[in-house]
């Protein structure tokens, strides 16, 4: 039974079956999800006796996205060092791709509807590339830096723990922008005169983020804390 006094982390860490519903509401359970759920929830101005029935009601259903759900058990039976891995060879390498997609469609779609969509496309395309140079230092300092040492250190110590703080504190900085993302494009809304390109970048731009999100719920709330405990 889920309660408002747990955090959106929490229920997602026990049913990740949730995800689709928290998704659709966008709600965050994974950078700023450490909010009682009864404070994140209002906050979204949504009524908390519901939010739980219904929250509760996606939890006991078997797992409409079997394949996160699925994803993230067999996430958590890994070794740190497995983790680590594993996170590379899948998350690393789908954010990368869709990146690069998204900002080859972005700007297409930047010269095409400028003359109606201007200004709404420049702060989109300005907002995104600063996110995505941010996402590809992120990614190189987890890759060379960071998990190595997790790696070399498999009882903590402090340096490494301080540069994962860091890592958590960019976490947060990349999902405020994918927060401002959201609501400029009205939750990845097309305008009524969208053509297919337009639609098309906002689904794989969704696809990005949603990824995102579970690259860092497993990286903040599963891989650091077991990597914190090895002491
Ligand atoms: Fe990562
Ligand atoms: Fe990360």
């Amino acid at each position: 039974m889920i309660t408002k006094d747990m955090t959106l982390a929490d229920v997602v860490k026990a049913h990740p079956n949730t995800i689709g519903f928290l998704n659709g509401l966008h709600l965050d359970y994974c950078c700023g999800g450490h909010d009682p759920i009864a404070m994140a929830v209002r906050e979204k101005g949504l009524d908390v006796d519901k939010f739980l029935a219904e929250l509760n009601q996606a939890a006991a259903k078997k797992a409409t996205q079997r394949d996160v759900h699925d994803d993230i058990e067999a996430f958590k039976t890994l070794k740190v060092t497995e983790m680590l891995d594993d996170l590379e060879a899948t998350h690393h390498v789908t954010d990368r791709r869709l990146m690069a997609e998204t900002e080859e469609l972005l700007n297409k779609i930047l010269i095409v509807h400028y003359p109606h969509h201007g200004k709404m496309l420049t702060r989109l395309h300005h907002l995104y590339a600063g996110l995505k140079a941010e996402l590809e230092e992120h990614f190189a300092k987890e890759e060379q830096l960071v998990f190595p040492l997790m790696r070399q250190h498999p009882h903590p110590d402090s340096q490494t723990l301080s540069l994962i703080q860091d890592l958590e504190t960019e976490h947060t900085g990349a999902g405020d922008v994918i927060k401002e993302i959201q609501e400029l494009t009205d939750n990845f809304t097309p305008p009524a005169d969208a053509c297919p390109t337009f639609r098309h970048t906002y689904v794989v731009m969704e696809q990005l983020f949603d990824d995102i999100f579970i690259h860092i719920f497993k990286e903040n709330s599963i891989a650091f804390p077991e990597y914190a405990e090895q002491v």
